[in-house]
């Protein structure tokens, strides 16, 4: 297998994990590079149902090495619970200490990134962006101001203390002038940052610079994205967007090994589309179709459990997301979904409600979105179960006509096909 990375090709939750984990059975090194514990990625392999959030789900498989680069941030109550739940699911502490390598430059999530992230989205009311109040806004707004903390800082405690004084005076500042919000005393801080020193220390890859030399001569590597390209920093929904770069890109940045390390991007699409929390929807179905849609696709969130935002696929985000994710090929999800449905809509362009123009590039201010509606596109359904279908050959024709028209609009082909969130209900063509 060429070196490849998974992006979420929408807006998150598109069974990102699902595919990772087939793709790392082939790969040496699987890295996520960014993100953090707003991340929700469901692996089910034999029979078993595993929840993952920061920790790379490459986890699963015996002799590979996981590594969370310094793109990622990460919170230190989410880790330990996750790592209590993948033992209480049966990997053992050995195996896992073994495997998982965390970058020494990732950044932490503080206890007052959490309280920020918390009032932030309480008191903009109506203007909410509807995010997992996993701290994830403050935690990269902190790195960007240079006033983060990163996991190298626990290992030494003089350095520590001297940044600690810097950081909270400004961080107590806002809190209680700015928002009304408990400060933090520094014994407070140093005592939390102890325990995290204690947690992280059996994972943190001082020599992560050998290791990436390492891999990137002669082994495989998988890139494991989280979120999605309509989720970006840059390119998606602005303001309703998370705090990183889930697009192809962000790869070779937040993992450390360039661009040129990176030789396919796998774009992973559902054959409809969701979104959790706030932000424009063109494609929403808030009627009976988009509730079958989240009953049949089980689409509730993994993080936060919030019903998701159920829509017809949406063309005009697919080519936007080919073009500005980095995409090479595609991994259509979620296909079985449709099995029961009579007919499958695709918005191909969006008209504009004013004007009557038709556009089929994708309107970057979000704020103009309500002057949208889709065209549509209609397609007969199949009505047949193709959970059991083996290869691209077994699926009743109608589905492997909608498969080849979403090969048209996207621009790109759909190498790999999903019709069940187990292993072995993948095939790749
Ligand atoms: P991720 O965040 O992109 O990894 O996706 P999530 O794990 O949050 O959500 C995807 C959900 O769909 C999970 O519950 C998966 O087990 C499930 N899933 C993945 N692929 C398929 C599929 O092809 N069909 C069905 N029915 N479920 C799938
Ligand atoms: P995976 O990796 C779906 C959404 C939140 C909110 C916005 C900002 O499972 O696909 P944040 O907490 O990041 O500041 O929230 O981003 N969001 C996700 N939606 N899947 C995710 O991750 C998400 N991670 C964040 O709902 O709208
Ligand atoms: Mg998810």
């Amino acid at each position: 297998m060429k070196n490849t990375v998974v992006v979420g090709a929408q807006f998150g939750d598109e069974g990102k994990a699902k595919i990772t984990d087939i793709l790392a059975s082939k790969a040496d090194l699987i890295v996520r590079f960014q993100g953090g514990c707003n991340a929700g990625h469901t692996v089910v392999a034999d029979g078993v149902k595993y929840k993952f959030h920061v920790i790379p789900s490459g986890i699963l498989y015996e002799g590979k090495t996981c590594f969370i680069g310094a793109g990622v941030v990460l919170y230190p109550a989410s880790f330990k619970a996750e790592l209590e739940d993948m033992i209480a699911n049966g990997l053992s502490r050995e195996k896992i200490e073994k495997s998982l390598k965390i970058s020494p430059l990732a950044h932490i999530t503080m206890p007052y990134h959490i309280d920020l992230d918390g009032i932030q989205e309480e008191k903009f009311g109506k203007n909410k962006i509807g995010t997992t109040k996993k701290g994830i806004g403050p935690t990269y707004t902190d790195k960007y101001a240079r006033q983060g903390i990163r996991i190298e800082d626990l290992f030494d405690e003089e350095l520590l203390s001297k940044k600690v004084d810097i950081i909270l005076e400004r961080k107590n500042l806002e809190l209680k002038n700015l928002w009304g919000l408990k400060t933090y005393t520094k014994e407070e801080i140093m005592a939390e940052l102890a325990s995290y020193k204690e947690l992280f220390e059996p994972f943190v890859c001082h020599n992560w610079q050998e290791l990436l030399l390492d891999f990137k001569k002669n082994k495989t590597i998988l890139f494991e994205g989280a979120q999605g390209v309509l989720l970006d920093v840059d390119y998606g929904t602005y303001p309703y967007v998370t705090s990183s770069n889930p697009i192809a890109g962000g790869a070779g940045i937040g993992a450390g090994v360039g661009p040129l390390a990176i030789e396919e991007a796998v774009g992973i699409f559902k054959a409809y589309i969701t979104r959790v929390g706030e932000g424009p929807f063109v494609t929403e179905l808030t009627d009976e179709i988009g509730e079958n849609i989240r009953i049949i696709g089980g689409e509730f969130g993994t993080t936060t459990g919030r019903p998701r935002r159920c829509g017809w696929f949406d063309g005009v985000i697919a080519r936007y997301s080919a073009l500005v994710g980095g995409l090479s090929t595609v991994a259509l999800t979620k296909l079985d979904v449709f099995d029961s449905f009579e007919e499958i809509k695709v918005c191909t362009a969006y008209k504009n409600k004013k004007t009557g123009e038709i556009t089929k590039y994708y309107p970057t201010n979000v704020q103009t979105h309500d002057d949208y509606e889709p065209v549509y596109k209609t397609y007969k359904g199949w009505l047949t179960d193709t959970t059991k279908c083996k290869s691209f050959d077994e699926l009743p024709t109608l589905a492997k006509e909608y498969i080849a028209e979403l090969e048209n609009i996207i621009g790109l082909p759909i190498s790999i096909v999903s019709v069940g969130p187990d292993r072995c209900q993948t095939f790749f063509r």
